[in-house]
């Protein structure tokens, strides 16, 4: 086996599987204001970014040739239903109207992140109702407003919708609206299998979208159910998803391969928050060779099925690749 690893031409040319920058989507939170770049703590590296910010971002993202964007939004005010999630300036409305202007957006795909969590005052991923004496995110009262959102984001430039939410029937409501909104021609990305994760804990710092009470395993999924996970993807297919994201990555990369068997639809795994911060405290302490890590992370994302990784490394691994 050996003679096929002498030297780089040889090894680059039997090489299986690649990563390329046009692979790579990058995530943007965009805040209010002008001139912000505040860095998230528990995340080096990564900002919350007002509009003008954001549209240089896209800029430098367009130059190293990412395949896109997928945008967040820091809304000025929350409330009980998210009412900031599907309003007409919106944060994140407001964001794709000045991208669409920029040169950078023909370049790029603005993919739009579907989800109430950012904009609601407790923190969850829909309405919040009484049950018992607890409290229960009502399934079919969430739809409603996702599907608002998700035509609001559309008519503000949105090139992709990205629910994850993980409410049943989402991604049909979100269809319907987006069909009779004059939206037919918008596909959909749907985070068809998203567990509940500990990994997701410094995007909600980023976002700042941590649930006040409770947490999301009654809609997330459980991390050990597999077969599940192939349900959830089916469902969502069904309902007219046009490609699926899995996540969070490398605790799941077999969820990935499997998906990769059973499906032939694009597919994309989303490297969180937790993984990009667990690297970058092992880079801060010099335990990690930097580059190798980074492109060694997302080779294993890519080898294991995914055709693009959503990745807050996007613009560090394209330079490292260019
Ligand atoms: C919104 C959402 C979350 C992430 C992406 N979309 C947070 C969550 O579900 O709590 C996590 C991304 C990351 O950790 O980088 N629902």
């Amino acid at each position: 086996m050996r003679r096929l690893r002498r030297s780089e031409p040889l090894r680059a040319l039997v090489r299986e599987t690649t990563v390329e920058p046009g692979d790579l989507i990058y995530p943007l939170f965009i805040c209010p204001g002008a001139g912000v770049r505040r860095e998230v703590p528990s995340m080096p590296g990564v900002f919350n970014v007002s509009v003008d910010e954001a549209v240089r971002e896209a800029e430098e993202a367009a130059s190293l040739g990412l395949g896109g964007l997928l945008l967040f939004g820091l809304p000025e005010g929350k409330d009980e239903f998210g009412t900031g999630a599907w309003e007409e300036d919106g944060i994140v409305q407001n964001g794709l109207r000045a991208l669409r202007e920029s040169a950078a957006a023909k370049n790029l795909v603005l993919i739009a992140d579907v989800c109430l969590c950012e904009y609601t005052s407790h923190g969850h991923c829909g309405v919040v109702v009484k049950s018992g004496d607890g409290f229960d995110v009502d399934n079919d009262q969430t739809l409603e407003l996702l599907a608002r959102a998700a035509l609001s984001l559309a008519k503000a430039g949105a090139d992709v919708v990205a629910p994850s939410d993980m409410m049943d029937g989402h991604v049909a409501a979100i269809r319907r609206a987006l069909d009779e909104g004059g939206h037919a021609h918008t596909p959909i990305l749907s985070y068809a299998s998203k567990f509940a994760s500990a990994f997701y804990g410094p995007f909600r710092e980023a976002a700042d979208s941590a649930p006040q009470f409770g947490d999301r395993r009654s809609y997330q999924m459980d991390g050990a159910n597999l077969r599940e996970a192939m349900r959830e993807i089916e469902l969502d297919l069904a309902e007219g998803a046009d490609m699926i994201l899995m996540k969070p990555a490398m605790p799941y990369l077999d969820v990935v391969r499997e998906a990769r068997e059973e499906f032939g639809v694009p597919m994309g795994a989303y490297q969180v928050s937790g993984e990009y911060s667990m690297m970058q405290a092992a880079f801060a302490k010099g335990w990690l060779d930097r580059p190798r890590a980074i492109l060694e992370s997302l080779l294993g994302i890519r080898r294991a099925g995914a055709d693009f990784a959503v990745t807050y490394f996007a613009k560090e691994a394209a330079r490292l690749l260019g």
